[in-house]
């Protein structure tokens, strides 16, 4: 038995594409697995907060040297790490902004990459400082895009700080295992749009095919 971490980012409803396709792939996993269970969690129309001082006191002060601001901003990062820990599976959808993240989705990020939680800081160890601490879980990522051509050896490669970015923060606390699933070409509509949502789809359903024959439903 499984459970599902499925995250939304962006700010839209019914027209944002990545939330659609997230929306889909979780009903097309609840299908196949009834028995996992799911968390959701919407950064983009409830967005957590941003680092602030208070959270950085807090994250690196033992408890009891705390101040009561201190507790209450890392408290809510520490509800959040709970949370992204007791998942075995991340579905997230990720519009790109500016060539990267939305803001929303950086916050979520900066309040769940923390040091003895998800990482841990080990300056004695010269060579490798830096240990990731969530191990074993498996990432799915929907990117919604306005335009096209980011992906190796096209046209907009080189401006492509979405994939490239959450590839790294995530490998970076020790999610390694990550399908991109993009969909592109929403600033000019049309049959592009309509042929990338299609090609998407079909991605989806081989997706949950695949991660379901490596999470075989146990037989009473
Ligand atoms: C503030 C903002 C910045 C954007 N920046 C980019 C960009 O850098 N590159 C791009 O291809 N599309 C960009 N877009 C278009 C979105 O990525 C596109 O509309 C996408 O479908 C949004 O995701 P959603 O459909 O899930 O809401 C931007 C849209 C907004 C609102």
């Amino acid at each position: 038995m499984a459970h599902l971490l499925h995250i939304d980012s962006s700010p839209r409803g019914e027209r944002s594409h990545s939330r659609r396709l997230t929306r889909e792939f979780v009903e097309a996993w609840k299908q196949a697995h009834p028995t996992d269970s799911v968390t959701y969690r919407d950064v983009g129309r409830n967005p957590v907060p941003h680092v602030d001082e208070p959270w950085i006191a807090g994250a690196y002060a033992p408890l009891e040297q705390r101040t009561p601001e201190a507790q209450a901003a890392i408290g809510i990062s520490d509800q959040l790490v709970d949370e992204f820990l007791a998942a075995d599976l991340y579905v997230i959808g990720i519009p790109m902004y500016n060539f990267s993240v939305p803001s929303t989705f950086k916050a979520y990020i900066d309040q769940i990459v923390r040091a003895g939680r998800t990482f841990v800081f080990e300056p004695e160890d010269a060579t490798n400082p830096y240990k990731p601490l969530v191990l074993g879980k498996k990432m799915v990522v929907i990117t919604a895009r306005g335009d096209s051509g980011f992906g190796p050896g096209e046209r907009n490669e080189k401006m492509n700080y979405q994939d490239p970015y959450v590839r790294t923060v995530f490998g970076f606390i020790g999610i390694t295992d990550i399908t991109f699933i993009p969909v592109e070409n929403d600033e000019f509509g049309g049959t592009s749009l309509a042929q990338s949502i299609a090609n998407a789809r079909t991605q989806v359903a081989q997706l949950v095919g695949a991660l379901a024959m490596q999470h075989p439903i146990v037989q009473p």
